[in-house]
């Protein structure tokens, strides 16, 4: 209801009459006055006389009755420990929704570290469903990553860059990190989380070194809920190439600023040095090493060394 109330309300740009919203909307007044008030201590801003109600300003949260045009369902939280475990709890009772959180005071990073998730930022998992076998399910990173520095290029024209495999960067500093976590059974993907976090306008940089936020970058504040809408697109557009992934991996390529370079590969188990000089078709780097072999690594963290 509060969604149709404010589409309502941003339509008009000017009054509305309690009444014109009582009959459009099929509740009372009493209704639609309790439901403002609920909007007010959201945030937003709702000028109420005579006249009815006027949208004066509305807060830059990813709240559900904001993301116009997004036909899936959100869980939304002002704050949440992760994100991830949200959605791996609904993901498991069948569920294929987004979740959404302002802050996380446990959000989680690749390989066991811990993601700072201060306001200002974007943060949400969505539980995905490809059909696609397990070992294929790595190219979601790719994917995803791909997205992200899509959207901000197309938004802000921006040189965004991506570091193997997923890691988005802005002048060499990370703005946005993605981690996937999978179930699978035999060989179906039962689903996948993907998880991404965007420093949009909170600031990281006194925290993190090699981190930015496109508020650090711009000197200004960025529309979350515009930067939000635009990457849904751009990863839905992008999920049948799962299938068939040689386009993404181009366009990946055209994108990577790992490719070429010296790298160090920290795995699970060891750490490899060499030379970054491909990704093949399942999203895995290819490495030539000092001894002139090539390795194909299939996940780690990846450090540019020159
Ligand atoms: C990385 O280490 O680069 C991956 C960071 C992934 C962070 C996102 S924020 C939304 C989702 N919830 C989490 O707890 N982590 C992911």
């Amino acid at each position: 209801m509060r969604k149709r109330i404010l589409s309502s309300l941003y339509q008009e740009k000017n009054f509305v009459s309690g009444e014109t919203l009582s009959k459009r909307l099929g509740i009372s007044r009493v209704g639609i006055w309790k439901h403002i008030q609920v909007l007010r201590k959201e945030g937003y801003v709702i000028e109420a006389s005579n006249k009815g109600y006027r949208l004066m300003s509305a807060p830059d949260l990813l709240l559900p009755e904001e993301l116009v045009g997004l036909d899936k369902k959100v869980y939304y939280f002002k704050e949440v420990s992760s994100t991830m475990d949200v959605a791996r709890k609904l993901a498991q009772k069948g569920e294929e929704a987004i979740v959404i959180a302002e802050t996380q005071t446990k959000g989680k990073g690749r390989r066991g570290r811990s993601w700072y998730s201060s306001r200002g930022g974007i943060y949400f998992s969505w539980i995905l469903r490809p059909t696609i076998s397990p070992s294929h399910a790595h190219l979601v990173n790719l994917l995803a990553g791909l997205s992200v520095a899509i959207t901000i290029r197309k938004l802000f024209n921006i040189d965004t860059t991506l570091k193997w495999p997923n890691d988005v960067l802005i002048n060499e500093k990370k703005v946005c990190g993605i981690l996937a976590e999978m179930e699978a059974e035999a060989d179906i993907v039962k689903f996948i989380i993907l998880g991404i976090g965007i420093n949009v306008n909170n600031d990281i940089s006194g925290y993190i070194k090699s981190a930015t936020s496109l508020k650090e970058q711009f000197g200004k504040n960025i529309s979350k809920k515009k930067l939000f809408l635009q990457l849904m697109r751009e990863i839905e557009k992008m999920q049948p190439y799962l299938a068939n992934p040689q386009p993404i991996i181009n366009k990946w390529k055209r994108f990577s600023s790992t490719l070429g370079r010296y790298v160090r590969i920290i795995m699970q188990d060891k750490i490899l040095e060499g030379q970054a000089i491909d990704v093949d078709n399942d999203g895995a780097l290819i490495l030539k090493t000092k001894d002139e072999t090539l390795k194909r690594i299939v996940a780690g963290d990846c450090i540019h060394l020159r």
